[in-house]
């Protein structure tokens, strides 16, 4: 294995890999952050292009897409995402030269290269001259781990099959201390071929779970579970800072909060059934009625000088639905006055036994009883 990238996630991945048997080699822009993993037996290469030369499958974890662009030399905004096509409709009418124009991308390659080519450790190092990388790729398996939108993880995909690699991207459901137990859960899609080969290695990192061909899936899902995980942690931010205006120990409320958010949680499935039926008549607790009792929130933000732009949207969505005649449904009318694509409900074509139509939910695990703090 190959794990480029060693900020807290892609360390613990390659020490998973290595934990597992397998031999890794590993490489970051910045020198010196591989010290602790080569103790465990890693290789430390000494560029970029050195790292993927030395494994069949080249694993990827650094902050964002821009710098998987930059490490491997694949086009930036200007290059890819300018012949964009719909999301999920990828556009055969591109040519291979437009998709790999690298001089079409914003950076510059070698930017990050150091004059002498020297590398001291706490400084990024040579990217090695990002064509020579990504002529690298032809035969081997890209696993990209890098948090994403699947817009990007399209084009990532196409990029990399147009230099002849496979392909599969991953939405890591953990944190770092989580990774390579049981309780880590990787959302991967993309390369069939890719998975079946590899599934077992990747089990290294945790359970991973396969959603389909479709290279954005993955991420669409890794976006949808981190868009509810930080509603509700804006709703813990704003709850705090209301109980805190008055003094309350945030630690004395919050199991309040916890056993509040839970018993909530279990309204969730009654209101998927509702948007998937399109019926939202059901409901003890009418729109129009939380309209109203929304005001309060925000009123009680003002009065208690906590500031309410993470409640205002929401109200504002209310009244939209009130506005929209919705006042007698449930909350989950709201989820198509968020819609912009006017696709709505379960694709028909999707087959009932599709083994990757649902991932098991028991595989998220808490990620409490790990020790966040050991990274
Ligand atoms: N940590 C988590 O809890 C968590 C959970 C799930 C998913 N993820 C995802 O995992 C990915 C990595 O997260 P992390 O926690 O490892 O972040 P991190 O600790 O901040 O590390 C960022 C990594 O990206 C590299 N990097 C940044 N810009 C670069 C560039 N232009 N060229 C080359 N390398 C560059 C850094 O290299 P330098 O050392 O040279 O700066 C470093 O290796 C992210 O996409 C994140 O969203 C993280």
């Amino acid at each position: 294995m190959t794990v480029i990238g060693l900020g807290a996630m892609g360390k613990a991945l390659a020490g998973a890999f290595l934990d597992n048997g397998h031999p890794t080699t590993v490489w970051n822009r910045t020198a010196g952050r591989g010290g602790e993993l080569t103790a465990r037996g890693a290789t430390e290469a000494a560029t970029a292009a050195e790292a993927i030369a030395a494994s069949p499958v080249v694993v990827v974890c650094v902050l964002d897409y821009d710098a998987v662009r930059e490490v491997l030399g694949a086009p930036g905004p200007s290059g890819l995402e300018d012949v964009l096509d719909t999301p999920g409709t990828p556009d055969d009418s591109r040519t291979p030269d437009t998709l790999g124009t690298f001089d079409g991308g914003s950076r510059t390659p070698g930017t990050l290269e150091a004059p002498d080519g020297s590398r001291t450790p706490g400084t990024p190092g040579p990217l090695d001259g990002s064509r020579a990388v990504s002529g690298l790729l032809a035969g081997r398996t890209l696993v990209n781990l890098t948090n994403g939108t699947p817009r990007q993880a399209r084009e990532l995909a196409r990029w990399a099959s147009e230099r002849g690699a496979d392909y599969l991207d991953g939405g890591i459901m953990a944190v770092p201390p989580m990774i390579g137990t049981p309780g880590s859960l990787v959302l991967c899609s993309g390369s069939p071929e890719a998975f079946t080969a590899h599934e077992g290695t990747l089990s290294a990192l945790g359970a991973v779970d396969y959603l389909g061909e479709d290279a954005g899936r993955a991420a669409l899902y890794d976006i949808a579970l981190l868009s509810a995980m930080y509603g509700m942690f804006g709703g813990f931010l704003q709850a705090v800072a209301l109980t805190g205006s008055e003094r309350i120990p945030a630690t004395e409320f919050t199991p309040l909060v916890v056993a509040w958010l839970n018993a909530m949680l279990t309204s969730l499935p009654a209101m998927a059934k509702a948007y998937d039926a399109n019926d939202h008549s059901a409901t003890a607790s009418n729109l129009g009625m939380q309209a109203k009792g929304f005001v309060n929130l925000l009123e009680t933000g003002r009065d208690q000088g906590v500031r309410t732009e993470l409640l205002e949207p929401m109200g504002a969505l209310l009244d939209r639905g009130v506005a929209a005649n919705r006042g007698g449904d449930d909350l989950s009318a709201l989820i198509d006055l968020l819609r912009t694509n006017p696709a709505r409900g379960a694709d028909p074509t999707r087959a009932t036994d599709d083994p990757t139509r649902a991932v098991d939910p028991a595989k998220v695990t808490d990620a409490a009883s790990y020790d966040l703090g050991s990274e």
